[in-house]
């Protein structure tokens, strides 16, 4: 399928859903006040792949992150909440990533991918 839909009612706050598109598998974080506030207040720090927090949501929905959780470094499949920067861990070769999914530290040159996705109504996207 080159898109598919989701239905963010079925992720909780603090909790991600991952499902498949394109044979991949993509991340949707419903992220917690603390973990946007981190993702913004370290949008000054030294960032390998410079991105704000605001270039990598939509615009008022800034709670829901999505991305392509595959690492950027050779394609493990990262895990929340084990890395030193409040987001996603690659066991693999030891990348790190933040709030935002992005690259802090470790072997991946680039921050997780956010697909292309669109909001059809407030609790419905599609991806792709
Ligand atoms: Fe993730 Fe190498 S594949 S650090």
């Amino acid at each position: 399928l080159a898109s598919i839909e989701f239905d963010l009612t079925k992720v909780q706050e603090g909790q991600q859903v991952v499902i498949k598109w394109q044979g991949k598998p993509v991340f949707v974080r419903y992220r917690t006040p603390a973990e946007i506030e981190r993702a913004r207040a370290e949008d000054s720090a030294a960032l390998p792949d410079p991105q704000t927090d605001a270039e990598r949501v939509i615009e008022g929905h800034e709670q829901y992150l999505v991305l392509v959780g595959s690492c950027t470094h050779l394609g493990c499949v990262p895990t929340f909440g084990t890395g030193d920067f409040g987001g996603w861990f690659c066991p693999c070769h030891g990348s790190h990533y933040d709030t935002s999914g992005r690259i802090r530290r470790g072997p991946a040159p680039a921050n997780l991918v956010v697909p292309t996705y669109e909001y059809l109504n407030d609790t419905r996207i599609r991806i792709g």
